[in-house]
């Protein structure tokens, strides 16, 4: 792994959890637990290499279908977890910054969320990008929107809407674009995360289970992400 190339942004759709515990015989929340154990781990390697942004899908618009415990139970444990890690955080230099939308998750969940934030904005190393009741349809619909009010309201011409303006109103605005997009537990798909900014994401795909995903395995995909050679549509 060569320190000079490692990515600015990566992103990690965290898959696996729930397989993980049933292999395990245990309920799929001992499975969300151990994967907090996981994210621990992404975000000391991620400082360690001073990497700027580490983006992870936490819980997406779609994940509201599961059953009412699973969400019960995912939404107190970002409560727990939040109150705990806190001082960790910020010991660790780590900014804290959500994408998604606030305005559905249950309340004691928004303000563990939006504490940790306050807390923790001033810290100037890795920022930690969760992504909460997010989806990448949602988001691009949501910057629709705000474009057609500033619009209407005379803020801005629609001759004037290129992809940075457009890009001004997603709730990624102001981070660059994931260099690096790993997903676990042997599924290839997007599923509906950072469809926009994912445009020219290296993506990395590993079979194991996001509780079992190491530093040593962040390294590995650090390693082949290293031997691609990313040419944006040129030579
Ligand atoms: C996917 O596994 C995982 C989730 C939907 C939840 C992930 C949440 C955490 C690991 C906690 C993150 C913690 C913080 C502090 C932000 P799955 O349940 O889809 O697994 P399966 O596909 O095997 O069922």
């Amino acid at each position: 792994m060569i320190r000079e190339d490692v990515p600015r942004h990566i992103a990690i759709i965290m898959d696996g959890n729930g397989r993980w515990a049933k292999r395990q015989g245990k309920p799929r929340l001992a499975g969300h637990k151990a994967g907090v154990a996981a994210v621990r781990e992404a975000i000391g390697a991620c400082v360690e290499l001073e990497v700027d942004y580490l983006t992870i899908y936490s819980f997406s618009s779609e994940n509201w279908s599961r059953p009412r415990d699973e969400v019960r139970g995912i939404m107190s444990l970002f409560v727990e977890v939040l109150a705990k890690e806190v001082r960790e955080l910020n010991e660790q230099n780590v900014r804290v910054q959500i994408i998604g939308d606030m305005s559905a998750v249950p309340v004691k969940t928004r303000r563990a969320f939006n504490d940790c934030c306050a807390s923790t904005a001033q810290n100037t190393g890795l920022t930690l990008v969760v992504a909460l009741n997010y989806g990448g349809r949602g988001d691009i619909v949501a910057a629709v929107r705000r474009c057609m009010e500033d619009s209407v309201s005379g803020n801005m011409k629609p001759a004037s809407l290129n992809q940075e303006a457009f890009a001004a109103r997603l709730s990624t605005a102001g981070i660059p674009d994931p260099d690096l997009l790993i997903r676990t537990s042997g599924e290839q798909r997007l599923s509906n995360f950072l469809l926009w900014e994912a445009a020219y994401a290296e993506l990395y795909f590993t079979d194991e289970l996001w509780p079992d995903f190491s530093r040593e395995s962040l390294l590995q995909a650090l390693v082949e992400y290293q031997g691609r050679s990313r040419r944006y549509g040129g030579v």
